[in-house]
């Protein structure tokens, strides 16, 4: 069965918006857990917008299922994922002034770098996903550095409105997630997917786990977080055993 990633980054949006303890991440993520979570991730940004170091290692200590953290490729980071110790680690892009990651990671033009990374993290058992477009080239080079796992980068995807099967970003992402596959790397994918668009790339046969944060979060307002992530859990489940 797919796998549902929950990415809890705007609960501490929130809180952090009244620098308040409340509502509290480690709450966020054993509700989430219990309605159909398999995962839990978290962004550390390099400016600390929402998650926060201690966040991580609280979460790190409390969750049931397992830690997802996405990072910058930096030094930094990669000294803090050694310490915390998360079951995955996502590698994506960064930069401070965008609103949230616009596009994949560069791995063919950073070979040696995101290789070093991604050495550094694998031989201490964390298991290490590269964030990308779905490029042939960018697959291939993700495979050639022994990455376990790559995440397709949904946005384009996302922002359609409607025609999703039908979609030129839909047939692109599909064929990808069967090259990256039949490589040997782990398929995930994520950005953007909503309640209304999710089914068809859960339907996709090579999908593993989707990450989905802002569309259960903001929605959750409205149902609770409880049913946010059940009914999420529920459509990908859905389009999953429809698979041929
Ligand atoms: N996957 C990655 C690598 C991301 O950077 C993000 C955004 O933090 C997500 C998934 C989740 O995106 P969204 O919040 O749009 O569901």
């Amino acid at each position: 069965m797919i796998r549902l990633g929950v990415n809890i980054d705007h609960i501490a949006t929130i809180r952090n918006a009244r620098g308040e303890a409340f509502p509290s991440l480690i709450e966020a993520g054993l509700i989430a857990e219990t309605n159909g979570a398999d995962s839990i991730t978290v962004h550390l940004r390099e400016d600390r917008r929402h998650i926060k170091d201690n966040d991580v290692i609280l979460l790190r200590q409390t969750l049931k299922t397992q830690l997802n953290l996405e990072m910058a490729a930096t030094s930094e980071m990669v000294e803090f994922a050694l310490q915390v110790r998360p079951d995955f680690v996502c590698l994506v892009p960064e930069k401070r002034e965008e609103l949230t990651t616009e596009g994949g990671l560069d791995v063919l033009g950073n070979l040696d770098h995101i290789g070093n990374v991604v050495n550094v993290l694998q031989k201490n058992g964390i298991i290490t996903s590269l964030f990308i477009d779905a490029e042939e080239d960018q697959i291939t080079a993700a495979s050639d550095l022994d990455a376990r796992a790559i995440e397709i980068h949904t946005g384009k995807y996302a922002i359609l409105k409607s025609d999703y099967y039908e979609s030129d970003e839909f047939f692109q992402i599909k064929d990808m997630a069967e090259y990256a596959s039949s490589l040997g790397l782990i398929v995930n994918g994520g950005h953007g997917l909503n309640y209304h668009n999710v089914k068809p790339i859960a339907w996709i046969p090579q999908m593993h786990e989707l990450n989905i944060g802002f569309a259960i979060i903001a929605q959750s307002v409205f149902w609770g977080l409880p049913k946010a992530v059940h009914e999420m859990k529920r459509l990908m489940q859905e389009a999953c055993s429809s698979r041929g």
